[in-house]
């Protein structure tokens, strides 16, 4: 976000007295002087400070895309792993949630919030949301046995311990032992559950897409705002 955009929105001056407090060098960017008011802001990291107090935009609810690495876990109660939210500067970041969790070696696009009506929409089965997934697999399948995984994901399956099968699903591979799963729901372990239906385990697995969202843009570890748009999208 512009710089003078930034201050117009954390002070509610208008722009064109944003622009006036940073010509008479009263504004700090990570305690440097910042007079171009087309500066761009990252909102998640970069401390904005006007005649020595800090200026924040993070009034409302909090959307946040995550890049999770593998080695941190997605709970309130971590066991032997550091938690997700470690991860994330923002102030009262105890007051988020996740949307759908990556279990502790999964890794890639992981959202959260503390706006529980938004996070419901996110999660709900109902609302068809896609999530795309890459996995490698332990065991090499042969082209019948990828056949009958497609179609059987196609139709659902009946995972051990559940009433109802899967909702269809589409299973593509790539070479014998790395394939992509795209569901719209999100069950307990749901993949390596669905592989281990097939009597095959996953080895390696990594969560590219939210629905339109992807990581484009993010490293490992790293963390964004979502966009207003992006925000509405769900
Ligand atoms: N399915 C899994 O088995 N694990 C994940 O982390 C996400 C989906």
């Amino acid at each position: 976000m512009r710089l003078d955009k930034f201050i117009s929105k954390a002070t509610e001056l208008s722009r064109k007295d944003a622009k006036k407090i940073l010509h008479a060098s009263e504004v700090t960017v990570n305690d440097a002087v910042v007079k171009d008011s087309s500066f761009q802001i990252d909102e998640l990291n970069d401390e904005v400070m006007w005649a020595g107090e800090p200026l924040s935009v993070a009034t409302g609810n909090r959307y946040i895309l995550l890049y999770k690495p593998a080695g941190f876990e997605c709970t309130l109660k971590p066991k032997e792993y550091p938690i997700v939210t470690e991860l994330i500067a923002v102030p009262e970041v105890a007051s988020l949630r996740i949307a759908g969790r990556l279990d502790v070696d999964t890794t890639g696009a992981l959202l959260l919030s503390d706006d529980g009506g938004w996070l419901h929409r996110v999660t709900s089965p109902k609302h068809h949301k896609a999530k795309v997934y890459q996995l490698t697999l332990a065991d090499p399948m042969d082209e019948a046995e990828q056949t009958n995984a497609i179609a059987q994901i196609a139709n659902g399956i009946l995972l051990e311990g559940e009433e109802n099968k899967t909702k269809p699903a589409e299973l593509t591979f790539i070479d014998p032992t790395h394939a992509q799963l795209t569901l719209t729901e999100g069950k307990y372990h749901q993949v390596k559950r669905m592989m281990a239906y097939f009597g095959n385990k996953v080895t390696e697995l990594h969560r590219s897409n939210i629905a339109e969202l992807t990581l484009e843009g993010l490293e490992v570890g790293e963390c964004r705002f979502l966009t207003a748009e992006e925000v509405a999208s769900f």
